[in-house]
């Protein structure tokens, strides 16, 4: 391994090249108000990064509700969630990927920086497509084939595996602590886009994708 030497970027999805979370926040409102359960923007903030099922369940626990449902009535509700979500999703245009993502990619590209998509999201790939980002990307992980998903590492230790790069030679980004902690777990260095409070762990903090710079980033990576 060569220390200090920054080969590849890999981008958590939701949040940090779109801001798709809006849309999973409009899916589970409507979910939430049917089944009766309190929810907001605030307690939104625990689902970024969370799997579906874990999303539901923290949900269900924020209503007392854990114990009300079968697995099989569980699965049925998020399956619910996900057609409305994936009815929002046809409104993406290329128009909203998020301030600096451009440009950012366009840098990694002339320098041959590796770049990866880590997203826990079984919809990935769609948006990718809507945002016409797909083909910035060397590899976009398949969730279906992590098999934990955030704060455990496996996704973006994935990522390094399949763009054959050793983790400490990766800067990961994020938007969701659990994404932070994923991130660290898996050795790389952790950018969070985010304010102090919501990116505790990050080694870096940002506050917008707009201040992704490779510059910056190369010479933070190697101070640290
Ligand atoms: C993450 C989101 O990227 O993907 C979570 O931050 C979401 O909010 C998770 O629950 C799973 O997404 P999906 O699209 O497979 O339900
Ligand atoms: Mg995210």
């Amino acid at each position: 391994m060569e220390k200090n030497n920054l080969k590849a970027v890999v981008f958590d999805l939701d949040g940090v090249l779109t801001d798709s979370a809006k849309y999973h926040y409009q899916a589970w409102k409507m979910l939430a108000d049917k089944l009766g359960i309190p929810f907001d923007e605030e307690y939104n903030e625990k689902l970024k990064g969370v799997s579906r099922m874990e999303s539901l369940e923290l949900i269900l626990q924020n209503g007392n509700a854990q114990d009300k449902y079968t697995q099989e009535k569980k699965v049925a509700i998020a399956t619910e969630k996900n057609e409305f979500y994936k009815q929002l999703l046809h409104q993406i245009t290329p128009e909203d990927v998020l301030p600096g993502i451009h440009d950012f990619l366009e840098q990694l590209k002339a320098v041959c920086i590796n770049t990866a998509v880590a997203s826990v999201s079984h919809n990935a790939p769609f948006i990718l497509e809507r945002l016409e980002l797909d083909k910035y990307f060397d590899y976009i992980c398949d969730a279906a084939q992590v098999p934990r998903a955030k704060p455990f590492p496996d996704i973006f230790l994935s990522a390094a595996q399949n763009l054959g790069v050793d983790p400490a030679n990766c800067i990961g980004v994020e938007d969701a602590q659990a994404g932070i902690q994923a991130i660290n777990a898996a050795g790389m260095m952790s950018a969070g886009v985010g304010t102090e409070s919501q990116m505790q762990e990050a080694k870096l903090i940002l506050p917008s994708t707009a201040k992704l710079e490779l510059g910056m980033l190369k010479e933070y990576f190697q101070l640290a």
